[in-house]
């Protein structure tokens, strides 16, 4: 799927232009941030394009306030539904540096009992810039950790700073093989 290709289903789910508008401009934001995150990373690029503009596609179903930890399965169900799992699994692991069973379970969150973390590279990295990014607002990492600790609780904070530090990591590593 190209950029226009995914920009047009994005709309298509999209319940009024307003709305269209804001989850796009987000979703742009996340996407350079997250492109210029996967050229440093060795990550495939042409993916993260697609996939940062479809991340939220959930979004209009389940938009910010009390259901909202449903819009990563939700934008899952519409991508699966279009034939496109690897998209549909980075919707439903992009929320925070994921979501385990095991909080599931004891928060009694309203979602299936299974584990929705980020596995691959792509899709840690766009969780990553998901979380830096604040509407269309670019923040630091610490900033991501800090607010999670503060709405969320300390185990999720936790596992967003060891992704941070993942991320990290792998710029350094990539950096250090191009010298
Ligand atoms: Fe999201």
């Amino acid at each position: 799927m190209n950029k226009k290709e995914a920009v047009n289903l994005l709309r298509k789910y999209a319940p009024n232009k307003h709305v269209f508008r804001i989850v796009l401009d987000h979703s742009k934001a996340v996407q350079k941030l997250a492109v210029s995150i996967a050229k440093k990373a060795n990550a495939d690029v042409e993916f993260v394009k697609t996939a940062s503009l479809l991340h939220d596609i959930g979004r209009f179903r389940f938009p910010p306030g009390p259901e909202s930890i449903k819009h990563g399965i939700a934008g899952g169900k519409i991508l699966r539904k279009e034939g496109f799992p690897e998209l549909a699994r980075v919707a439903e692991r992009h929320l925070g540096a994921g979501i385990l069973k095991k909080e599931i379970i004891e928060k009694k969150l309203p979602l299936p009992k299974k584990d929705y973390v980020p596995r691959t590279i792509e899709e840690k990295i766009i969780s990553y810039a998901d979380n830096l990014v604040y509407g269309k607002t670019i923040k630091t990492s610490e900033w991501a950790v800090k607010r999670f600790r503060n709405e969320i609780g300390r185990e999720c904070a936790q596992r967003t700073q060891k992704l941070n530090e993942e991320i990290k990591s792998l710029i350094n590593k990539n950096k250090k093989q191009r010298k």
